[in-house]
Formats: C-alpha cells, sequence, structure tokens
C-alpha cells in the first residue's frame, strides 16, 4: 500500500471511494511541470537562505529534474492513492532521493504550492492564447485588406440600413478581439504576483525569502496577504470572465458565417476543410465549425458560473471546495485555444462573393438616409428630411421602384430642393464614401485605419 504523506494522524486507511472521489490527480497532471518549476525555485531558496543545506537544495533539483523528464516522456506513473500532483511528485522524489526529498516541504504547504501553481500555468498558457489572438486579428485584417472593393448591407435589427465596405465589417471584429487582447494582458499583470510563502494559510517560521523565488519564477512581486494568498481565485474568475467575452464575440461572427453561407444570403463560402456534408440530403454543405464555435460559448459561460459559484461564500483561507477550480479553468483554456486556433484559419480562407452582396447592399432602400443627407446640405433640418424621404420611400414601396430609379420629377414631388446631383449621391459607392470621418466606413477611411493597423 503506498503510505500517505499525511499519515500520520491517521489510524486507518482511507476508504478507496472517498480516495477516488477526493483525488485531483486525474484532471490535474498539466500542472506537473509548473509543479516542479515552483518546487525547484522553493528548494534553491530554501538553501541559500540555510533554511536546508545547499548540497540537499541540489540533490532535490536534481531529483526533480529527473521526474520532470519522466513527465516530458510519459513515463510518470500516477497514484490516485497519492490524491494530487504535489503528492504524486513528492513522494516521487523521496523514492529517489530518499529521505532528504522530504525537506522539499518545509515552510511551504500544498494551498501556497497550489495557488503558486496554476498562476505559473496560467501565466503561460495567457501568452500562447495572446499570440493566438493577434493571429485571429492579423486573419481578420488580412481579409479586410484583400476585399477592399466589396460592399455590402449593414444592418440594425438585422434589417437593411446603410451599404457598409465588407472590410469595415471585418475590421468592426477585429476591435473586439483587439479589446479581448487588452482585457487578457490587464488581467496577467494583475496576477503576476507570487503567493508562495503564505503556507497554509498564515505565514511560515522560517527565515524564506520570498521576493527571491518571485523573481526567479518571473513574478513581478509577492502577494501581501497569506490569508488571501491560498483563497484568492480571483485571476480564475477574471480569466474565464475575458475567455466568456471573447466566446460571445466568436458567436457574434460565427452567427453572421452561419447566416452568410446560407442559400438565402449568399455572401461567403466557407472552405470544403471546415464543413460537413450531410448523410441524407447530398446538397448539404454545414457551416460545422461556427456551429460549434458559437455552441461551446456555453459551456465557457458555464465555466465562469461554476466558479464563480464556487467561491461564492467561502469563508477564509483555503476550503477543499476549491480544488474544483480547475477543471472549469482547463476547459476554457482548452475551448478558447481550439475555437481561435481554427477561426484564424477558417477566415483566412473564407471566399467573398462580393456581387452578391453589393446586389443585397442596393435592395432596402439602403441610401435613404443619404437623400436625406442631401435634403439637409441643400438647406432642410434634419426632422423634415426625414419625413421627406419617409414619403419617398412609402412611394417607391407603392410603385415598386427603388430610389435611383426615381425620375427627378418623382423626387420632387417630395421636395424642390432636389436637382439632378441627386443621382451622384445615391449609388452605393457615394453613400460608402461619403462616411470619411475616423471610424467610418468611406474606403479613405478604412484605409487610414489599415495603415494605422500596420504601422502599430
Ligand atoms: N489538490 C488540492 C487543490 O487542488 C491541493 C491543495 C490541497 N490542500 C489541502 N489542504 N488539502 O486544491
Amino acid at each position: 500500500m503506498i503510505s500517505k504523506l499525511w499519515g500520520g494522524r491517521f489510524t486507518q486507511p482511507t476508504d478507496k471511494f472517498v480516495e477516488e472521489f477526493t483525488a485531483s490527480i486525474g484532471f490535474e497532471q498539466r500542472l506537473g511541470s509548473y509543479d516542479i518549476q515552483g518546487s525547484k525555485a522553493h528548494a534553491e531558496m530554501l538553501g541559500r537562505q540555510g533554511i536546508i543545506s545547499v548540497a540537499e537544495a541540489q540533490q532535490i533539483i536534481a531529483g526533480l529534474d529527473e521526474i520532470l523528464s519522466d513527465i516530458e516522456a510519459g513515463k510518470m506513473e500516477f497514484s490516485v492513492a497519492l490524491e494530487d500532483i504535489h503528492m504524486n511528485i513528492e513522494a516521487q522524489l523521496i523514492e529517489r532521493i530518499g529521505a532528504v526529498g522530504g525537506k522539499l516541504h518545509t515552510g511551504r504547504s500544498r494551498n501556497d504550492q497550489v495557488a503558486v501553481d496554476i498562476r505559473l500555468y496560467l501565466r503561460d498558457e495567457i501568452d500562447t492564447i495572446l499570440d493566438y489572438l493577434k493571429k485571429m486579428e492579423a486573419a481578420l485584417i488580412q481579409q479586410a485588406e484583400k476585399n477592399l472593393d466589396i460592399i455590402m448591407p449593414g444592418y440594425t435589427h438585422l434589417q437593411t440600413a446603410q451599404p457598409v465596405l465588407y472590410s469595415h465589417h471585418m475590421l468592426a471584429y477585429r476591435e473586439m478581439i483587439s479589446r479581448d487582447s487588452s482585457r487578457l494582458s490587464d488581467l496577467r499583470a494583475r496576477f503576476n504576483l507570487m503567493p508562495l510563502g503564505a503556507g497554509a494559510l498564515a505565514g511560515t517560521t522560517f527565515p524564506i525569502d520570498r521576493e527571491w523565488t518571485a523573481e526567479k519564477l518571473g513574478f513581478d512581486g509577492v502577494t501581501r496577504n497569506s490569508l488571501d494568498s491560498v483563497s484568492d481565485r480571483d485571476f480564475a474568475i477574471e480569466f474565464c470572465s475575458f475567455a466568456g467575452i471573447l466566446m460571445m464575440h466568436l458567436s457574434r461572427l460565427s452567427e453572421e458565417l452561419i447566416l452568410w453561407s446560407s442559400a438565402d444570403f449568399n455572401f461567403i463560402e466557407l472552405s470544403d476543410a471546415f464543413c460537413t456534408g450531410s448523410s441524407i440530403m447530398p446538397q448539404k454543405k454545414n457551416p460545422d465549425v461556427p456551429e460549434l464555435v458559437r455552441g461551446k460559448t456555453g459551456r465557457v459561460y458555464g465555466n465562469l458560473m461554476s466558479l464563480l459559484t464556487l467561491m461564492k461564500s467561502l469563508p477564509l483561507a483555503y476550503n477543499k471546495d476549491m480544488q474544483e477550480d480547475k477543471e472549469p479553468l482547463f476547459d476554457t483554456i482548452d475551448t478558447i485555444k481550439g475555437s481561435l486556433k481554427i477561426f484564424a484559419a477558417m477566415v483566412v480562407e473564407m471566399k467573398v462573393k462580393g456581387d452578391n452582396m453589393r446586389v443585397a447592399a442596393a435592395r432596402g432602400f439602403s441610401t435613404a438616409t443619404d437623400v436625406a443627407d442631401y435634403c439637409v446640405r441643400k438647406g432642410l433640418p434634419f426632422r423634415q428630411a426625414h419625413e421627406v424621404v419617409g414619403k419617398t420611400v412609402r412611394y417607391c414601396v407603392e410603385t415598386g421602384k427603388d430610389i435611383p430609379e426615381l425620375s427627378l420629377d418623382e423626387f420632387r414631388q417630395f421636395s424642390e430642393l432636389i436637382e439632378e446631383d441627386i443621382y451622384a449621391s445615391v449609388t452605393l459607392e457615394a453613400s460608402v464614401n461619403a462616411r470619411k470621418a475616423t471610424g467610418g466606413t468611406a474606403r479613405e477611411a478604412v484605409e487610414r485605419e489599415l495603415a494605422r493597423l500596420k504601422s502599430s
């Protein structure tokens, strides 16, 4: 039987089912290398401070390095009886280097150990995710650059509103992803502080040097209160909240791509590599990837709810409940990495059907606002101009005509201010290109924005 690292106080063995129920080793193996990274720094600090001898610290570090190679080679055997990643590694260390391995846990508790492990792990993952977000931004920018000639309908209430450049639409998503990156960088900076040294909850009686260990592990400093250090999971919640917002953005893009690839919109074609067929309907090409990303948004929101609920009302300091923080966090990380990776690739390969977008952009009286703005430029107050164009549109509906098809006489039934130059104002190009101010959809404004993005 494997002997427990905390066996001293107990006279009876743990019930087998309780052992399985309480163990976290099944889902936290991914923390292994971070646990070792934290332990090596801790051991070195113990040696430097004379809490253990330097030779002992070296032996411990060498042992941990061996375990790390075994973990990386997939050779390490984990045991449920040893409950979690921390005790599995420590027991393995003692098995390899003998009793001196038992000195590693001096001045430390699993409570501050797990807190440091998750932070190291999450920090690493955040750096990867920041990179994925950059690639997603680049994919959207590339789509925008490549399709500057395409005009599509802009919608409000999913009703045709005003024509916009497709590039402008893509860059709207770039804005969202760029805010996601900035949120992620913010939270990374906030939690990059080292909790080791908090011990179980009250600190440690040994003369440790927390600042040294923090620097060694790449933290910007140390946490300031031992009770908070072992019971804080704000960073995981903040991360899941960032992830929820990111998935909300991806779900909006997903929804548009799904609509746009339908026969009714017919605005884009997703590459075959990202779609599947139907086993019964031979004509089908289903937009599975955006559909799944839209669906996975649910589990990411759920993970945020799990963590908030997990932490709600927990008394200070560590509680075993908190072991439940890992699966939602890990699942969130896996889900957003997968979604971002596949989306960046899919967006780059997306084919845009510019002609269809253009036809749709011309429907639905999309240049009505331009007629109103025209009247305003001729001196009519906007409210009256709105009325004039409202009547014009009603006339168009009744006669089955589109705004640019009206004769000058027809236009002038509604306002004498309208002259021959109206026609130049109601083309799709004129409508789009009139919106030149920063943030507008005019080609020159979009080109300026692209240039700014490239130079930043
Ligand atoms: N596996 C535990 C967790 O994930 C590690 C900390 C255990 N601490 C304790 N006092 N039982 O939270």
